[in-house]
């Protein structure tokens, strides 16, 4: 089977780096998006053999599957960017909507969510999906098991199940969240851990559904329905 292409824009950074490294580990051919085509190579060199590097634009338009892992704060330029390349494709947005200094202070923006506001910026033709918001860097980056669930929103729901693989293919469950506007829950959960590592000094405190949810499980995941269109 042909495992679809991904593109993470911002993949030089912290999150993106873990999650390249994990879909590589799985498999998965990977581009490092970066505006700067030779900090992509560099990093997809660190990387590995099946991991190329290229500036955003051109990561977005090779790509079968965009992630975006660039800082609320600096991102507009970049969806502007990318926004041509990603009409049709799926979108999974990782943004929380922090704003420093104060991190752990749950902000929103006007559009409801960073996730409805990646949705406005790349136009209705993108299948905009979040996820990752409430899974720490660090704990990606690391080789060992991560304890903790992924909700992942969006309208598209095919494009979730797509997502919901990758989640899994990353190691962790993701469980479907509901529409776009629902990414409010986990973007603001997000700050509610920065604060909670700081408190309780623990660094990527998760964030895990209790309960015995049928149908979840964190194994075979199904990256042949990312072929689906609307
Ligand atoms: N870190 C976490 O634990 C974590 C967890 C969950 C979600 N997230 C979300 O994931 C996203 C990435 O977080 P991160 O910690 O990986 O961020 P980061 O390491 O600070 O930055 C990621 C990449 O974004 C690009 N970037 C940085 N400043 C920029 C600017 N001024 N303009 C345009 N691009 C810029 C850089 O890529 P180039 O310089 O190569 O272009 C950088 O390598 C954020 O939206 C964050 O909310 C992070």
């Amino acid at each position: 089977m042909t495992l679809p292409t991904l593109a993470i824009i911002g993949g030089t950074g912290a999150l993106g780096r873990g999650l390249a490294s994990r879909w590589a580990a799985a498999g998965y051919p990977i581009i490092i998006g970066s505006r700067s085509a030779d900090a992509a190579m560099e990093a997809a060199r660190q990387l590995g053999a099946a991991v190329k590097g290229l500036a955003n634009r051109q990561a977005a338009e090779a790509a079968d599957i965009i992630v975006l892992a660039i800082p609320y704060t600096h991102r507009d330029p970049v969806l502007a960017d990318i926004a041509p390349a990603a009409r049709g494709k799926i979108v999974i947005d990782t943004t929380v909507p922090i704003v420093p200094p104060k991190v752990s202070t749950v902000r929103m923006p006007q559009a409801g969510s960073a996730a409805q506001a990646t949705q406005v910026a790349l136009g209705p033709e993108a299948r905009v999906v979040s996820a990752f918001h409430t899974v720490a860097a660090a704990k990606l980056q690391s080789a060992g098991p991560i304890e903790g669930d992924v909700l992942v929103s969006g309208d598209d729901e095919a494009a979730r199940g797509v997502a919901i693989a990758l989640v899994q293919a990353a190691g962790m469950r993701g469980l479907h969240a509901g529409p776009l506007a629902n990414s409010v829950a986990a973007e603001a959960l997000a700050s509610v851990l920065i604060g909670i590592n700081r408190r309780y000094k623990v660094e990527g405190a998760g964030f895990k559904i209790a309960g015995d949810l049928v149908g979840t499980r964190v194994a075979d995941p199904d990256p042949a329905s990312w072929a689906l269109r609307r």
